[in-house]
């Protein structure tokens, strides 16, 4: 019998069940990681005089053997040794002999599985963090540039009130900020080790969880075993931590779709982050965040996947738990690609100012200010309202923008309209007087700047 389980079978196992069962195809991704829990385990067995010094380096050398042979391509993952754990147990006792059948003393598949998984969403939460981090700063860049760039600021996609377009920018800014804090936030459950959970209730072996939790530099380990083996909601919390991000990272994406448009043409990407068309000689095609914003669709996929896998299982672990994987690498490898690309998208993007400036200077989107205006003058807002409704209507029907009206024809509507109304209603009055705190007058906006550049200057020190 070949399997390292095989002792209580009679028969082989049915080809099928193997392929079934087998998940050697996707966690081999796991490799590093298990060789890593491997070696703390059995530096803390011989530490414990559960196995000697000797029979601990012995099977330390033998796994570093295996890593380097496995680095090199040279050992071949085998289907019927099911997964990475026990492709690695069997390369080690090929490698050194017997005594490798040794280091699984006082560990399970289901300890060691889990601790695998968080070593690695450790190790990569903290590289979606960075990636974050690169893609505000792209933002921050280019919000910098764009302070006095005023933009049509949008409600229902119809023209609202000019905003700046660095506070535009940094809305997403601050939104990458409460998915990068989700992250971190999320590192205080990844940063826990089920290692000695064994196979779902503890050991008789005197072995010494914290022990190995340091050398893997956790801090601190799972206090039930049960638990610790069982629950995969460290993943689930990573999983939506992602879907949240790409949410907002579509939204974006869409905004530069929409910008990219001739009809728009607020924005030009860059020729090195977009494509061709195979039959239309002039397209310039934005692929890459129509491609951002489908791949969060991926995402949310891998997260219901878990959440639904999960929902009705009973304690402790379920072999059906072996599902978690491939959402999670699919999920990772999505959102580090994306955020990989969206920073040098966003930094090399170009900003077409003077289709912004046109855009902001032919609009009724400085009616709010003409309401304003009356208000300031006495007028009660409900009917200030009603009386700039009726000056738009009258402008839009003469094909005119507020600017244009004669100041003879204004009064006709209100005695209270005055020539400063041209000064009042200007784009540069409509975004420069609204300083209400985090609103996009100029000078907010500035102070917005250094907010969050210091935001990002203190978490890259930090
Ligand atoms: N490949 C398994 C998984 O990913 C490892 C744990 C298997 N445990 C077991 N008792 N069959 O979940």
């Amino acid at each position: 019998m070949s399997k390292l389980w095989g002792g209580r079978f009679t028969k082989d196992t049915n080809e099928l069940v193997d392929r079934l069962t087998s998940s050697i195809g996707f966690d081999q991704k796991l490799a590093e990681e298990d060789i890593q829990g491997s070696l703390a385990h059995v530096q803390m067995l011989s530490e414990q005089g559960i196995i000697s010094g000797e029979e601990a380096s012995l099977i330390r050398k033998g796994l570093i053997q295996v890593k380097e042979k496995m680095d090199r391509g040279e050992l071949e993952y085998s289907e019927a040794d099911e997964d990475i754990h026990m492709n690695i147990e069997k390369f080690l006792i090929d490698e050194i002999g017997p005594v490798g059948g040794k280091l699984h003393t006082g560990r399970s598949r289901n300890d060691q599985v889990a601790t695998d998984m968080h070593l690695y969403l450790k190790k990569h939460t903290q590289t979606v963090i960075e990636l974050i981090e690169s893609v505000q700063g792209a933002l921050l860049k280019q919000a910098e540039d764009h302070i006095y760039t005023m933009i049509p600021g949008y409600t229902h996609l119809q023209r609202a009130q000019p905003v700046s377009l660095a506070h535009h920018l940094l809305a997403y800014f601050w939104m990458l900020e409460r998915d990068k804090e989700r992250f971190l936030d999320s590192m205080k459950r990844v940063d826990l080790s089920p290692l000695g959970a064994g196979a779902m209730a503890g050991t008789t072996f005197p072995i010494d969880r914290k022990r190995t939790a340091e050398i893997l530099g956790f801090s601190g380990v799972y206090p039930n075993s049960m638990d610790a083996v069982s629950d995969r909601d460290f993943i689930l919390e990573f999983l939506s931590a992602s879907s949240i991000m790409m949410m907002h990272i579509s939204r974006l994406s869409e905004e530069l779709v929409i910008w990219s448009s001739q009809e728009f043409n607020f924005i030009e990407l860059d020729d090195a982050f977009c494509t061709g068309s195979s039959i239309m000689p002039q397209k310039k095609n934005p692929d890459v965040p129509e491609l951002l914003r489908a791949k969060t669709g991926r995402v949310y996929g891998d997260l219901m996947g878990l959440l639904t896998v999960l929902k009705g299982l009973p304690l402790a672990y379920n072999k059906d738990m072996q599902e978690d994987k491939e959402g999670m690498f699919d999920t990772v490898e999505t959102i580090e690609g994306s955020l990989g690309l969206l920073a040098p998208l966003i930094g090399s993007m170009n900003v077409n100012t003077d289709a912004m400036k046109k855009a902001v200077t032919t609009d009724y989107s400085n009616a709010t200010d003409l309401a304003d205006y009356l208000v300031k003058k006495g007028m009660p807002f409900r009917e200030a309202h009603a009386v700039t409704g009726r000056i738009v209507l009258d402008a839009i029907q003469k094909g005119l923008v507020l600017l244009e009206l004669d100041l003879n024809h204004l009064k006709e509507f209100s005695p209270l309209i005055e020539s400063d109304v041209f000064e009042a209603v200007s784009p540069e009055t409509v975004v420069g007087k609204r300083d209400s705190e985090g609103g996009t007058a100029f000078s907010e906006v500035e102070k917005q700047l250094s907010l969050a550049k210091e935001k990002l200057k203190l978490q890259e020190q930090g």
